[in-house]
């Protein structure tokens, strides 16, 4: 594999992503003042376990501040006990926090870097799909906040992303599925992804997702750089997360086979109200069940869509949904009529 080098450009901060094999080798080198100037790592429970050798080989010498894997664990607790060990480390202005695991590291990571002495560089490395496709690119950060998903954030680009396809082989199967629901939304946006997994016989093949990562990252940047600030044209990347979260909210599955489902039904809620092409949302229905492995559709009782923070207005919604291909629409509905089409496309799709 070689090495490729995106730069995601947004607002005032240039990120540079690496995708490339030995990425932890690669950062010590082109880092040697990480011993000098102070540096932590941040990682959980999980992925140092599995690495701890990795990281000792690589970055060995610098202090590790694990924190409990899970995203119960995004919590201001997390955060501010990471920056209590930030500062046990003696990290100065020109120190550097290395945010290695996945979106949820990432994510806490970004935030307490931008907190730290008004904000200190941060390097990270992601260690699932999701991360490397997604939420390592863009410079979202955030934690959760009293029951509210990411209430509490900045944006707060890192100076580097080192992405290796190594990590991707202690996944789970279903982080396997948590990226490729981001990847079939790129799809949806983006025409060369979609055309490259409609002719992969299996998604999950590791060498396959390794390869496509680059792509989807550069899709990513092109956005972020338009419209760093989530302003207008960032929106689309919400495509399908409308129903998503409100199905996460109610059954239990995990937020890549939510968003396969969302872009599922909103697809059909999309051939409803807007001018659609009707061949390119089967082609898109058909992709997400694959990636999807045909699971049973979840219980749509109880949706909690009325909770997302993106909706407009008291008592509607306002969804993304794919109507062709890269082409997406806001569609804004009452609350009730939406609860309603959702269980009557549920109905339909049993
Ligand atoms: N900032 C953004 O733009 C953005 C975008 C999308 C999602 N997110 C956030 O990302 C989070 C989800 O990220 P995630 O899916 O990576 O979840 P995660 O960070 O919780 O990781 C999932 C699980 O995989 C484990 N893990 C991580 N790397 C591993 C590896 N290489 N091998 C084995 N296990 C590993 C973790 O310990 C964890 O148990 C959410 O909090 C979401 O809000 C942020």
């Amino acid at each position: 594999m070689k090495t490729v080098r995106i730069r995601v450009r947004g607002g005032a901060a240039t990120s540079t992503v690496f995708c490339r094999k030995h990425a932890l080798k690669a950062l010590q080198a082109s880092h040697p003042e990480l011993q000098t100037a102070g540096a932590l790592i941040f990682t959980d429970t999980n992925v140092f376990s599995l690495y701890k050798g990795k990281i000792g080989r690589t970055l060995g010498g610098l202090p590790v501040f694990a924190m409990p894997a899970g995203e119960e664990h995004k919590t201001e607790k997390t955060l501010f006990s990471l920056l209590t060990a930030m500062k046990e480390a003696g990290l100065r202005r020109n120190s550097t926090l290395i945010a290695l695991g996945g979106g949820v590291v990432g994510d806490i990571g970004g935030l307490a870097a931008s907190l730290y002495m008004r904000g200190i560089r941060c390097i990270q490395v992601p260690t699932t799909l999701l991360s490397q496709v997604d939420s390592a690119v863009g410079g979202k950060t955030a934690i959760d906040f009293e029951g509210v998903k990411n209430l509490i954030g900045a944006f707060y680009p890192p100076q580097e992303v080192y992405v290796d396809p190594v990590f991707l082989h202690t996944l789970p199967h279903t982080a396997l599925k948590c990226g490729l629901g981001e990847i079939v939304k790129h799809g949806a946006l983006y025409a060369p992804i979609f055309a490259r997994l409609n002719a992969q016989p299996d998604l999950f093949d590791l060498d396959f997702l390794a390869g496509i990562v680059p792509e989807n990252v550069a899709f990513k940047a092109s956005i972020v750089k338009q419209d760093p600030f989530e302003q207008g044209l960032r929106r689309c990347l919400n495509l399908g997360h409308t129903t998503a979260h409100a199905i996460e909210l109610t059954s239990g599955l995990s937020h890549g086979e939510c968003v396969l489902w969302g872009l599922i039904f909103e697809s059909k809620l999309a051939a409803r109200h807007c001018s659609v092409d009707e061949a390119f949302l089967r082609e898109l229905t058909l992709l997400a069940q694959r990636a999807l492995e045909a699971e049973a559709l979840p219980p749509l009782t109880a949706l909690s869509a009325r909770f997302d923070k993106k909706n407009t207005a008291e008592g509607r919604v306002t969804l993304t949904v794919p109507v062709a291909a890269q082409k997406y629409e806001l569609l804004e509905l009452p609350f009730a009529q939406y609860e309603e089409e959702l269980k009557k496309i549920g109905e339909e799709l049993c």
